[in-house]
């Protein structure tokens, strides 16, 4: 299957409650963290899916970009939406103050997808990046084990380009899946304090890092 393929038929709401449960509170942390780095619009939302980080650019004149159609057809906004590939980007040189690329790069050609949303941002403009993070600590198998094409990336992967901040989030072993829902909702209460601090101290060893760069 590919990835265009997979994100068209890609339903969060058909997922078991314990992985909608974690990835919930994956989504939680990073708009905490996320909400914490400034943006400037014009601003290019690449890879919005059906907008869960909307939030983080509302107040913005954002254009939101998607591979997947139906992603798009989910994401209840009525303007600015359009289908396209983050590796071809249609959009001319230097025209955004701030790219953000959430849960995307792993899908692409890295390389490819990178030159392209720095191609499209002003100079001295901010890309925001999250990724699934190849060198974590523990290794979640929902956020790691795709069917699709899917490679997790590491701070290495952006040698070369000026990173102004990094930090990651979420730091839990596999096995806390074997809790009871109830008891999961309970435990991802107490541990939310937790995920801060260690985001704060093991930079770069939680499951997705937060990635903020400028283009020189
Ligand atoms: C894991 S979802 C993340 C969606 C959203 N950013 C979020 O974090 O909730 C990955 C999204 O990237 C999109 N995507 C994958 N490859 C892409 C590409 N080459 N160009 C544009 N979008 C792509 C998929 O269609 C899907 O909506």
């Amino acid at each position: 299957m590919d990835v265009e393929e997979f994100y068209n038929s890609y339903e969060l709401e058909k997922l078991p409650n314990y992985i909608k449960e974690i990835i919930n509170f994956v989504d939680l942390r990073l708009k905490e963290e996320l909400n914490l780095i400034k943006i400037k619009p014009l601003v290019l939302d690449a890879g919005c899916g059906f907008g869960t980080f909307y939030e983080i650019t509302k107040n913005y004149e954002t254009i939101y970009i998607d591979l997947s159609l139906e992603q798009l057809k989910r994401f209840e906004i009525d303007k600015n939406k359009v289908c396209a590939n983050v590796e071809e980007l249609p959009f001319k040189d230097e025209k955004f103050n701030t790219v953000l690329c959430i849960n995307v790069l792993e899908h692409t050609n890295h390389k490819k997808a990178l030159e392209e949303l720095f191609r499209v941002l002003k100079k001295g403009g901010k890309l925001i990046v999250v990724v699934v993070n190849k060198d974590s600590l523990f290794k979640e198998p929902i956020f790691y084990d795709f069917k699709i094409k899917h490679n997790p990336l590491s701070l290495r992967d952006f040698k070369g380009y000026k990173i102004l901040s990094y930090k990651s989030i979420y730091f839990l072993p596999s096995f806390i899946k074997i809790l009871p829902l109830p008891i999961l909702k309970r435990f991802l209460n107490i541990y939310h304090k937790i995920d801060k601090i260690l985001s704060n101290i093991l930079k770069d060893k939680g499951q997705f890092l937060i990635i903020e760069m400028v283009k020189d």
